[in-house]
């Protein structure tokens, strides 16, 4: 990658600031970075390589010049600016749902379709933050060994839920343990040593909410495979930044979890951690921070005579590797 301009849209935000991390820790060469957020935040600061930036006003003009514009403000948003991006001449990485399941648009994660990127017309999609914690563990044993049927319930932060969620999840447990009473102000349910589903709308046809329909569809559009049978249940926890799944899948044939850990053990992207005898297995605050998606508890699922199914639990930093960090991969590749 030489030297590129680079734009930022939504960089006062939870994914935003991780998009500017990413790139410093990853050393991309930069001809210039220009941080875009709403009028609210422009003016303020923001350092990058020990220089002060000033966040701008996303307008229509923000884009000018850009080769590659790294977007997490929302799906509006995106709907609304990646095109005048793309006819400026830019690259757009997205991590919206605005795109995802547009069959042109390429939905990528580099460990699994790397290839897709050439296909791109301007905009390429970054997958959803619980469908690539799922697929990047899953993806080593798909290939061996296609997974036929896959049920996964997920464990989602407040970090999937942007910066004000975050906010929501420190203020409402401070107020909790002061005994004070907090109006809930992101999410209508009281967070603080809570869980809830999913606070996405649900469909009145199926009942499943929207997190559960994109990771079942981007699943099977990221693996190119839509026989995948997958049933997903989206529930968000009291935990700060990393995501965890726990999921059963059904191979083609029989499968044993030795065979998975050896898979896993060198898979990229992904860290084994899988300690029986310490009852040491991935967790949030071990993911929180790193790339990698941890997996672990990989056993039998002993339900299923046919000895074809496997039970797992994984976690990962939806910031990073769920969104920001996999956007950066890809902009790698460009
Ligand atoms: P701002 O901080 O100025 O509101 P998060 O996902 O953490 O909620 O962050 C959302 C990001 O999207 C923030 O950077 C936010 O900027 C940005 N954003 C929201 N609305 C707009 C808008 N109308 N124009 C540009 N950026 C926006």
């Amino acid at each position: 990658m030489k030297n590129k301009n680079i734009a930022i849209v939504g960089a006062t935000g939870a994914v935003g600031r991780e998009f500017v991390g990413c790139i410093e820790s990853r050393g991309i060469p930069v001809k210039s970075l220009k941080l875009l957020a709403s009028a609210r935040s422009a003016g303020q600061k923001q350092k990058f390589r020990g220089e002060e930036l000033t966040i701008e006003e996303l307008t229509e003009n923000s884009l000018e010049g850009v080769d590659i514009a790294l977007f997490s403000a929302g799906s509006g948003i995106s709907k609304q600016y990646a095109p005048i991006a793309v006819k400026a001449g830019a690259v757009v990485v997205d991590n919206s749902s605005a795109f995802r399941t547009d069959p042109s648009i390429p939905l990528v994660v580099p460990e699994i379709n790397a290839d897709t990127i050439k296909s791109h017309k301007g905009i390429i999609a970054n997958p959803n933050c619980a469908a690539i914690t799922t697929v990047v563990p899953l993806w080593p044993v798909h290939q061996v060994n296609p997974v036929k049927r896959l049920i996964v319930s997920t464990y989602q932060a407040a970090s999937g839920g942007g910066a004000a969620l975050m906010e929501e999840l420190e203020l409402s447990t401070r107020a909790y343990l002061d005994g004070k009473t907090y109006e809930p102000k992101v999410v209508k349910y009281p967070y603080a040593f809570n869980l809830f589903s999913h606070n996405t709308a649900i469909d009145m046809a199926t009942g499943y909410n929207d997190e559960e329909t994109k990771l079942m569809r981007e699943a099977k559009k990221i693996f190119a495979d839509d026989s995948m049978a997958v049933s997903a249940t989206c529930i968000r926890v009291p935990v700060l930044r990393a995501h965890s799944v726990s999921m059963t899948f059904v191979c083609e044939k029989p499968i044993e979890p030795s065979e998975v850990r050896a898979l896993l053990e060198k898979a990229p992207g992904v860290k084994l951690v899988d300690d029986w005898q310490n009852n040491y297995f991935p967790m949030p605050v071990d993911a929180s921070g790193q790339g990698d998606v941890l997996a672990g508890r990989i056993r039998k699922d002993l339900s299923d005579p046919s000895g074809k199914s496997i039970s797992m639990f994984v976690a990962a930093d939806q910031l990073l590797k769920g969104a920001a960090l996999n956007a950066v991969q890809i902009a790698e590749l460009l």
